[in-house]
């Protein structure tokens, strides 16, 4: 099964599920993130990243309430680890950085802690809490920085039940196009 094959199969398997306390699906919750980022004209390394910021959850089968459970089930990694074998950094690092920009918003936008939903206030304690100084400027030096932040404010707007956006297969020849240039790579 080649990746994008593999990415549907779990979206169809896992998808369904809660996304973590919020008012929508996994699969829902991706495409939103993912419509934020072509509204705004992203690269296709970046709207990936958007679609796919999540698949930890959906790879980890640790069930929809790890946080109130306590448990922090580092899925950003888990993602990027499984993303790493099949698409370029310029995908998988936004990912593996989704986390740590919410705990540098937090340190750097007043505003950014106030719009957060319960269950990412609950999340963020169990992540480690807002960055340090001395961690934001440490955030601030990563090459992806600035794609990091994109997806963290899509991800964070991509909680609204019953919107309408395109459906996965709109983002199939983006994603073949994408895992393509990794192949190339290696
Ligand atoms: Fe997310």
């Amino acid at each position: 099964m080649n990746a994008v094959d593999e990415i549907f199969e779990m979206f169809k398997r896992h998808g369904g599920e809660a996304y973590f306390g919020e008012p929508v699906s996994q699969t829902e919750h991706a495409l939103e993130t993912a419509h934020q980022a072509e509204q705004e004209n992203a690269p296709p390394t970046l709207m990936v990243a958007a679609l796919l910021h999540d698949v930890g959850h959906l790879l980890h089968g640790m069930g929809e309430d790890i946080a109130d459970r306590g448990v922090d089930a580092r899925h950003e990694a888990a993602g990027e680890d499984w993303l790493s074998h099949r698409f370029p950094p310029a995908v998988t690092e936004p990912v593996k950085l989704h986390v740590a920009a919410k705990r540098y918003l937090c340190r750097t936008d007043p505003d950014y802690f106030d719009q957060l939903s319960p269950a990412s206030v609950r999340s963020l304690e169990l992540q480690g809490g807002a960055f340090t100084e001395h961690e934001a400027r440490a955030f601030e030096a990563h090459r992806y920085y600035g794609e990091a932040l994109r997806l963290r404010r899509w991800d964070d707007a991509a909680k609204i039940p019953g919107l309408e956006v395109p459906d996965l297969e709109h983002y199939r020849s983006a994603l073949e196009a994408v895992a393509r240039t990794s192949r190339a790579l290696t």
